[in-house]
Parts: structure tokens; C-alpha cells; sequence
């Protein structure tokens, strides 16, 4: 990549920068599905910070700020207590953060399910306030009116069929979906309705793997998978799974690193040092001029 200099007015420093990149848009995403193939997979992780933003923001297409956040960042059960505001304000620093993935921002339960127009409401606020590129919504059949409604009023909707987290209490868990053919089949019904709706790409969670080839040779948007298949065309993955932040973690996850290792290692030196006064050593602290 090359490089531009910007001055640090407070330092007076040149600091190098990356060169000035153009943000992908969602026009450009839907094309990399050409007459039902995607030669390029998508590659799309979760982000909620700014700075988590810009470590991934080079590597990825898109960047998703997932009401998993609820779990991930606040600690809390399920992504049900999720609201739009803390979506809002993570999804502006995610935005803040990255120059070239598109940002989409999930819309959290309750914010968009009574009707069109109150979907509309909360989706107009998050895409003002944050700058995201487009939002996800979970939800097949019956939300077809809604993305239709939302994609003709210029908000790119990416939607969510199979297992959708916002449903836990009527699905019963997390298992994997469409193990039966009767809800082989309604999630086919599902994603069908979505892509005529005019969502412009679909999540696909926690399905056997045949359902997910035929969805994604069935449609013309991208089907981005998660514990789908590797024949989708694209996949997804919290990062903080992805990264090793958590002990247990869905089957569909592959760890690559061990970050939980990496923090609670650095925690327990600093806290050894701190307790045997060898931090902070002379580096660390400020004395006069000589
Ligand atoms: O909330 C989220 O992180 C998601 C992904 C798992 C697709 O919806």
C-alpha cells in the first residue's frame, strides 16, 4: 500500500498514513455475484470499537456491527436487551474507524418489527447518526414487506435467515436450523422472500450444510455464512470468537489466535511487577532535565 504524510500539528511530526482508499459501497459488494457465482469470496467480521475497526477495517469487505455486542462487550444474556442506541453509538465508531469495508449496523429487537414505518423510523436514525453504509435485520417471510419497504426509501438492507439469536425464546436455542424438510423448506420460503424483497445480501446462520448450498445457488444477492457452508458466498464471524476472547464458542467457529491468553498473561506480569515495585522502572517516569 502506499503511503501519504499528514502533519501532527502537535508533535510536528509527518506521520505516515495510508494512502486515501475509496470506501466499498453495496453496489459494488452485490456485483462480486455474477450469474450465481462469487469468484471472490466476501469476507465480513463483527466490529464495535474504532479501534478494533481499523485492525480488521484493510482485511474485510464489510464490517458488521452486530447486536452480539450485547453479549460480546455488555455481558448480558442474549442480544434481546440490545438497544438502539448502544447500536447507534458503536456503529458511529466503527465508522470512525475504517476507510474501506462497508459498515452495516444490526437492528436490535424491538426496534423494527411492528410495522414498516417504525422500521423505517429507527433505520433512517441509525444510518444519519452513524454513517453506516446499510443495516441487518433478522427475519424471512415476515419481514419482506419491511426490507422492501426500507429498500425503496434508500436503505440497503442486508437480512438474516435460518437461526436468528433475536428468536432464541421461540426457537428454543441455538441448535442448528433445517434439519427437518419442513423447515428446509421455510427457510428456503425465507430467503426467497428476502432476495425478492430487495435485501441486497443475506446472512445465512447455523444451518445443515446442503440447505445452505442450495440457498446460495438459488439467489442472485451474496449469501454470507455463518456455520453455513464454505460453498456460500461469503462468510462472517464474531471477531472476538475468531480471536480467541472466549472459552466456549459455537462449533462454526474456527479460534485463530488466543487473545483471552494474551490479556490475562499481561495482566498477571503487570500485577507481579506492580506488587514487587519493579514497574515502573526509570523509562517510565517523569524527573527534571539535567
Ligand atoms: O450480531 C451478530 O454479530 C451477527 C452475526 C453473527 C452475523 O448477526
Amino acid at each position: 500500500m502506499s503511503t501519504t504524510f499528514t502533519l501532527d500539528t502537535s508533535t510536528s511530526r509527518a506521520n505516515p498514513t495510508p494512502a486515501p482508499m475509496k470506501r466499498l459501497t453495496v453496489p459494488a459488494i452485490q456485483r462480486r455475484k455474477v450469474e450465481g457465482r462469487t469468484n471472490e469470496p466476501l469476507v465480513m467480521l463483527t466490529a464495535y470499537t474504532a479501534r478494533q475497526a481499523q485492525l480488521l477495517d484493510p482485511h474485510c469487505d464489510m464490517l458488521l456491527v452486530g447486536d452480539s455486542l450485547g453479549q460480546v462487550i455488555y455481558g448480558l444474556p442474549s442480544t434481546l436487551p440490545v438497544t438502539l442506541d448502544m447500536m447507534i453509538a458503536h456503529g458511529a465508531a466503527v465508522v470512525r474507524g475504517s476507510y474501506h469495508s462497508v459498515v452495516l449496523v444490526d437492528m436490535p429487537f424491538g426496534s423494527y418489527e411492528a410495522s414498516p414505518a417504525h422500521a423505517f423510523t429507527s433505520a433512517s436514525r441509525v444510518m444519519a447518526e452513524t454513517g453506516c453504509a446499510a443495516v441487518k435485520l433478522e427475519g424471512g417471510q415476515a419481514m419482506a414487506e419491511t426490507i422492501s419497504f426500507l429498500s425503496r426509501r434508500g436503505i440497503p438492507v442486508m437480512a438474516h435467515v435460518g437461526l436468528t439469536p433475536q428468536a432464541v425464546n421461540a426457537l428454543g436455542g441455538y441448535g442448528a436450523r433445517g434439519k427437518s424438510q419442513e423447515e428446509h423448506a421455510r427457510i428456503m420460503d425465507d430467503a426467497k422472500a428476502v432476495a425478492n424483497a430487495g435485501a441486497f445480501a443475506v446472512v445465512l446462520e447455523g444451518v445443515m450444510e446442503d440447505l445452505a448450498i442450495e440457498i446460495t445457488d438459488m439467489l442472485d444477492i451474496p449469501v454470507i455464512g455463518i456455520g453455513a457452508s464454505a460453498h456460500c458466498d461469503g462468510q462472517v464471524l464474531v471477531s472476538e470468537d475468531m480471536l480467541g476472547m472466549f472459552e466456549r464458542t459455537p462449533r462454526f467457529v474456527k479460534v485463530y489466535e488466543n487473545i483471552a491468553g494474551t490479556i490475562s498473561g499481561a495482566a498477571e506480569r503487570y500485577a507481579a511487577e506492580v506488587r514487587n515495585r519493579s514497574f515502573p522502572t526509570q523509562d517510565q517516569v517523569y524527573r527534571p532535565k539535567k
